[in-house]
């Protein structure tokens, strides 16, 4: 397709150089505002460099996850449709630009630790050991019910987590008080995941045209849930990370607690599935008897 025209050229796999950290270390690990549970109160009055250390490990947590998710959910659903087995049947020229999508995702991947790698290596703090598994577990659990639609269910875990913009791929580039090598970090994956998600509407067209009315109420009823799960934060991390910083459990329970609460983070979900609702939309997903509704009682209040 039109987008991968020039993958040879733009990729970053192919032509974009490897971050390392610079010589402004001393800038934020990440953008605070992205950090819900830096801005608690018992988290603000902290000492600085207990701050610190809690942005260096929801830097690395973001990393290692974008690291383990690119393989583990992009790539699998990725590589059945370059091998022509996702039930789509795509012209020869889309089957290879899926397997140009999971080139690059290796490469996000590798990338994502090799910074990780890098930073630890440069201020000497170490990231905590991350446990991708609950997250896979909850996000596959969508589909537990129906085991004869699992391929389907990656699918659509794919189509959504490919065409959410997140406001972390939005902000961090621009923040000038972020690090360097986050910020370049961060502006490589969105360039090319402009590219996939380019793609992946046009494959979600596709396979909605594939499916029978029995699959499409399906979809209808499981894609609310796949955009929570898949945009939920994951405050096993943040967890660790208070406890090793030296907050008693009872804090921790706390501070996760208020700084992740239903409401906050549904109306960030809402935010930044904006685009794939407006896909889900224009192909007739929410005309469905009943997928209007399902969708404003899961809490996606822009739809009308
Ligand atoms: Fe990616
Ligand atoms: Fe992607």
């Amino acid at each position: 397709m039109r987008a991968f025209k020039s993958w040879y050229e733009d990729a970053g796999v192919r032509v974009g150089p490897r971050r390392r950290p610079g010589d402004d270390l001393d800038k934020k690990f990440f953008p605070e505002h992205l950090i819900p549970h830096l801005g608690h109160p018992l988290v603000q009055d902290a000492p600085e460099e207990l701050r610190r250390y809690l942005s260096a490990q929801h830097l690395y947590q973001w990393l290692n996850f974008t690291a383990e998710f690119e393989v583990a959910v992009v790539m699998r659903a990725t590589q059945q449709i370059a091998d022509g087995r996702s039930g789509v049947p795509l012209a020869r020229e889309l089957r290879r630009d899926a397997m140009r999508i999971c080139v690059d995702e290796r490469y996000h991947a590798l990338y994502s630790v090799d910074v990780v790698d890098l930073i630890e290596d440069s201020t000497g703090i170490p990231s905590l050991p991350y446990d991708f598994a609950p997250f896979l577990a909850h996000l596959d659990g969508v589909g537990d019910s129906y085991p004869q639609h699992r391929e389907l269910v990656q699918l659509l875990q794919v189509v959504v987590f490919e065409t959410l913009i997140t406001s972390l791929i939005e902000d961090v580039p621009k923040d000038p008080e972020v690090m360097t090598v986050v910020r370049d970090t961060v502006r490589d994956h969105a360039e090319d995941e402009r590219r996939h998600h380019a793609y992946f509407a046009v494959f979600f067209k596709e396979l909605w045209a594939q499916l029978g009315s029995s699959e499409r109420e399906l979809v209808s009823r499981l894609l609310p849930e796949v955009i929570i799960r898949s945009l939920q934060p994951a405050t096993q991390a943040a967890r660790a990370a208070l406890g090793v910083a030296g907050f008693s459990a009872a804090h921790t329970d706390q501070i996760v607690a208020e700084s992740f609460d239903r409401t906050s983070v549904m109306a960030g979900i809402v935010v930044a599935s904006a685009k794939t609702v407006a896909l889900l939309e224009r192909c007739g997903v929410l005309d469905l008897p009943g997928a209007r509704e399902r969708f404003q009682n899961a809490g996606f209040t822009t739809v009308r």
